[in-house]
């Protein structure tokens, strides 16, 4: 299941991004897609509030930031990676089977990581304009979390 959404300003992304944690379950993988500066760090940073975690930051410089909230947050950042093989050395494998939300940026740089079922978020746009905010489902539980922001 698509859903898109056009005119994106800041607050309607903080909005999206709050909607869409209130379904999150546990073991939900977030593939974030766009361009540096597109919004995907100011995305994770709203959705965690929701999970009661106020200290997102952008994870360029490590591969994984842990966050303790009503879920665990994982927060991944694939900028500097050339492929997966540094994801599994840190043990991503092992992230996947902890019962918490994984949101990874960048997931254009490590396709072959990514797990079957997925929600992909694709930002698009740049600077104070507004985005475009592409969502797409892969399995069914993903699709239920999109009903919800319909
Ligand atoms: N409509 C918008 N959606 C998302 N971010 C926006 C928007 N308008 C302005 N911004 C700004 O753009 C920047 C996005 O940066 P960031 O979230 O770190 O991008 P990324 O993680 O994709 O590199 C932030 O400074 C944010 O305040
Ligand atoms: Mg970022």
């Amino acid at each position: 299941m698509r859903l898109r959404f056009n005119q994106v300003d800041e607050s309607a992304l903080q909005l999206l991004a709050q909607k869409l944690a209130r379904g999150l379950f546990p073991g939900a993988f977030l593939a974030l897609y766009g361009d540096l500066g597109a919004g995907k760090t100011a995305f994770v940073r709203a959705l965690a509030q929701e999970l009661g975690i106020f200290d997102v930051q952008s994870p360029t410089f490590t591969i994984v930031r842990e966050h303790a909230g009503t879920l665990p947050l994982f927060h991944f950042d694939a900028y500097r990676l050339a492929d997966a093989g540094e994801l599994y050395a840190i043990g991503f494998e092992d992230y996947l089977t902890r019962a918490g939300v994984i949101a990874m940026e960048w997931c254009e740089n490590v396709p072959e990581a990514l797990p079957d079922e997925l929600l992909a978020i694709s930002l698009a746009g740049s600077g104070l304009s507004p985005r475009t905010v592409t969502f797409d489902s892969r399995g069914a539980q993903y699709d239920a979390l999109l009903e919800a922001l319909q």
